[in-house]
């Protein structure tokens, strides 16, 4: 079944947000393995969203304490002035809002100048129109299913038709599409059927606070988008 979803493997990606900030390391090597792919950062400004949360220097911290890949998710604007820090802090994914700044084209650029991944972040209210003239540099999608700025929000259920669009879109290219936002077992087999190949999970996989809760939260999360791609589990 499902040959639409062979060319993009099942993610998911821990957002370190909802950590105990206090054992940042200690955190990340944990989800790290309890099953992690990648680690999801969210970079807040108090600026592009209402919160700040960390920047280059922590995550340069926490580069050491895992091997998986660092998916960056800046809610700032401007970003172009700090893509070098974030490149050179250790992420390998580097998303971008289409909504934080007036040349996205040239944010995308400067991205892939670096070596790294290049994403595109559409808030809920940005048509998918947004990453059209853009689709050429781009390595990922990521729908927000909250308004962005803070975890443990409920999930917006208008992302899973943009993720049908966008898997439209998108289809016959190498480009990730993940979604962002209240995602938890109870929409990951939707979310996975619209064609979103990477899920990011906040409080649904840091709630419990242990190695063995992480475990469970992140099989219960990949189990059910598995079994809505055809995929054993
Ligand atoms: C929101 C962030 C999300 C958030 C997800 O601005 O981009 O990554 O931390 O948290 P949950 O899964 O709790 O909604
Ligand atoms: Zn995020």
């Amino acid at each position: 079944m499902s040959q639409h979803f062979a060319s993009r493997p099942l993610v998911i990606a821990p957002s370190i947000l909802a950590s105990d900030f206090a054992k940042l390391g200690e955190e990340v090597r944990n989800v790290d393995q309890a099953g992690a792919d990648w680690i999801h950062l969210d970079v807040m400004d108090g600026h592009f969203v209402p919160n700040i949360s960390y920047g280059p220097d922590v995550i340069k911290a926490i580069r050491p304490h895992t091997k998986k890949i660092f998916d960056a998710h800046l809610m700032i604007a401007p970003c172009d002035p700090y893509l070098e820090a974030f490149a050179k802090a250790g992420c390998d994914h580097i998303t971008v809002h289409a909504e934080a700044g007036p040349h996205l084209h040239r944010s995308l650029q400067a991205i892939r100048a670096l070596g790294k991944k290049a994403g595109v972040s559409l808030n809920p209210a940005t048509p998918v129109s947004a990453i059209e003239y853009v689709i050429d540099l781009i390595d990922l999608v990521l729908v927000m299913s909250v308004n962005p700025g803070f975890g443990g929000q409920a999930f917006i259920r208008s992302a899973l038709g943009k993720v049908r669009d966008i898997r439209a879109m998108t289809a016959g290219r190498p480009i990730d599409i993940e979604v962002d936002g209240g995602v938890g077992p109870d929409v990951a087999g939707e979310l996975a059927a619209a064609g979103a190949n990477a899920l990011v999970a906040g409080s649904a996989v840091f709630k419990g606070g242990t190695l063995e809760a992480y475990k469970t939260n992140i099989s219960a999360i990949r189990n059910a988008a598995a079994l809505a791609r055809g995929e054993a589990v």
